[in-house]
């Protein structure tokens, strides 16, 4: 978590670096600062703000912001509560280095120890100070540069990092370097000038040059000059120069309250760009297919697999059940869904022709990497599911397919979810063909259902209004059940997670028919019960439940099909969405539940897009 950037050329480096906080503050936004060498006194000049970047605006304000070099910071407090003197850029015993860090350095405490030994002081609680505190003891103590200073300190240094550091004695560098956490730099040819930041969203409108610094390597910018990478033994890498295409329309709200909103709203545009190029008519019928290069191309292996673990986290770990069932119905090949965070310590066994597939938004989720890393150590071959093009996740696998939903920047994700379960979809029915695991008819039934779903979603949307008076209905409760079956039991899981991260309110998930196995007890008056109730061949049993919370006084509300009177019979509150295949209805009954919670949240005055304690992108343990 944490979101840091800098900048280096002829222009004023402020209102590039606020601008670019802005478009990190997704990553955390506890505390921000920055930090500038002025042009008018050449000093470092330091503002920090508890709070968001506003805040930081409000301090700033009307103070030196001349300079043409900086760097800045967003933060997601881990060591040390949200202060501005917690805040980065922290600042070196003698004043002359600052730095700004995004990760976590495990051996921080020893660090400190020891330099405060040698007359360091620390004003601050952060892992972080030890780091511009320890480049500056060897830079003392060797006489190196400041390249060669943070490359000698960072071999002592246990942990992850991304770091930018500058030297208000040399006005015209900017020294930055990662290991497991990301780092963007933006290169704008010909003019010696760069950005850098923790990824291309704030760089993308200045440049479409980047180059993703790589583990344990060094950046060496200078102003003018052409960018130097280096090893940490002090040997010269190869820079490699990617072309970005981000569409920055979708980085701001346009005409939505929230982003989270807009992004419900963007999901039917959205899943038919991740389904262009990869649905297509056939030459030799007259149904279409589903073409995914990862899958062609790794054909003979992905068909060797007799087992596939998905790893992932958060509501991507909620579209890995959906996939689990997808890939084991088409494809008929046993699949186990991991947390990453627990397969990564669990001592995995993975047999050679296992496959992992790793879902995530972001690509940079600290526990997912770890896994992949993991399970490529000891043979598997992985296939990503990523959002985040060029991220670290992408990067890792063998070989992905992105969901190509465009950037999520509301913390609750939503649009990357029906992007993932629609590639997962994809997925499984290129390899259920390729393996002849799935009849030609359902194949063509599915994909055409598959085709029809962007609109179905519209009409979903269409009730958000319905869905906003309902929502005002239950601010009062303090918890609620979601529950579903087969399918749906994932989409109930989603559906708990989105109303407590943005609401507070305390949910859980269920499968329905667990719920006399305990959930029960808890059913009363005062207790909302979101059914997922679609057509499909459980719908009987899940009305039968249904029937046991209405007889405990439960308040339900249902998601059901469009034309089901059995259930408008029962309950009051009734959200209708489209028929369509079993299998696709999680693509559907999704889309009330984010709904519901967005409405919910926002009656209650909470902030959506930036809930408490919550970052968008987790690249810490
Ligand atoms: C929930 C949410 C999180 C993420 C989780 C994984 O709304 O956003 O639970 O799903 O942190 O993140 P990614 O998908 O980026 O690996």
């Amino acid at each position: 978590m944490c979101g840091i950037i800098g900048y280096i050329g002829s222009r004023k480096a402020y209102p590039i670096l606020i601008k670019g906080l802005h478009r990190l503050e997704y990553r955390g936004y506890d505390s921000a600062g920055c930090a500038l060498i002025s042009e008018e006194d050449s000093d470092l000049h330091i503002y920090k703000a508890k709070g968001k970047v506003a805040d930081l605006e409000s301090a700033a304000k009307g103070k030196d912001c001349s300079g043409t070099i900086g760097i800045a910071h967003t933060r997601w407090a881990t060591h040390g509560v949200p202060s501005e003197v917690n805040a980065h850029p922290h600042v070196s015993e003698t004043g002359n280095l600052t730095l700004v860090h995004n990760g976590i350095i495990e051996n921080y405490s020893t660090l400190r120890e020891q330099l405060k030994k040698h007359g360091y002081h620390f004003q601050s609680e952060t892992d972080t100070e030890v780091l511009v505190q320890l480049i500056e003891y060897v830079m003392s103590k060797t006489g190196e540069d400041l390249a060669t200073s943070v490359r000698v300190a960072l071999k002592s240094v246990f942990g992850a990092y991304a770091i930018a550091v500058i030297d208000r004695r040399h006005p015209d560098m900017l020294v930055c370097a990662r290991r497991s956490s990301p780092l963007a730099i933006g290169i704008v040819d010909g003019d010696g000038e760069f950005f850098l930041a923790s990824d291309a969203s704030p760089i993308a409108e200045y440049t479409k040059h980047i180059v993703y610094l790589k583990d344990e390597e060094v950046g060496v910018i200078e102003r003018g000059k052409h960018l130097k990478v280096y090893d940490l033994n002090g040997a010269e890498t190869e820079a490699e120069v990617k072309e970005i295409d981000l569409d920055l329309s979708m980085l701001d709200h346009e005409g939505f309250p929230h982003f989270m909103l807009k992004e419900i709203f963007d999901q039917p545009n959205v899943l038919k760009d991740c389904m262009q190029g990869r649905i297509v008519e056939s030459p030799y019928s007259h149904s279409p297919q589903v073409i995914l290069s990862a899958v062609t191309s790794n054909r003979r292996r992905l068909l060797r697999a007799r087992r596939i673990v998905i790893v992932s986290c958060g509501t991507s770990w909620h579209a890995g059940l959906i996939g689990k069932q997808l890939l084991e119905h088409f494809c008929r090949i046993p699949v186990e869904v991991a947390y990453a965070s627990e397969f990564r310590y669990s001592d995995p066994v993975i047999e050679p022709d296992d496959v992992v597939v790793a879902i995530s938004q972001s690509g940079e989720t600290a526990d997912t990497l770890a896994a992949i890393q993991q399970a490529k150590s000891q043979g598997a071959f992985v296939y990503g599911i990523v959002n985040g093009v060029g991220s670290s996740i992408a990067r890792e696998s063998d070989t992905g397919t992105y969901i190509h939903v465009g950037p999520e920047i509301g913390v609750a994700s939503t649009k990357a979810f029906t992007g993932q379960v629609v590639v997962l979809t994809m997925i499984a029915l290129a390899l259920g063909m390729a393996k002849g695991t799935v009849e030609q008819d359902e194949y063509e039934q599915t994909i055409r259902e598959l085709i029809q779903i962007p609109e179905k979603i519209n009409r979903v949307l269409e009730q958000n209004d319905k869905i906003k008076q309902l929502a005002s209905r239950f601010t009062f409760a303090h918890n609620f059940l979601y529950l579903g079956r087969g399918w749906n039991y994932p989409v109930a899981l989603e559906g708990a997670l989105k109303l407590k991260e943005i609401s507070y309110i305390h949910a859980e998930g269920y499968p329905a028919a667990e719920m006399k196995h305990g959930p029960i007890a808890l059913v009363d008056a005062e207790m909302p019960v979101v059914f997922i109730a679609t057509h499909h061949k459980l719908y009987q049993k899940i009305v039968s439940n249904m029937q046991e919370v209405i007889s405990r006084h439960g308040r339900i509300i249902a998601i059901v099909t469009e034309g089901d009177e059995q259930v408008k019979g029962m309950v009051e509150d009734v959200i209708e969405i489209p028929e369509t295949l079993a299998c696709l209805a999680p693509l559907l009954s999704v889309v009330p539940l984010q709904l519901l919670s967005y409405h919910v949240a926002v009656a209650k005055g909470l902030d959506v897009d930036q809930p408490r304690n919550l970052a968008k992108s987790v690249t810490v343990e």
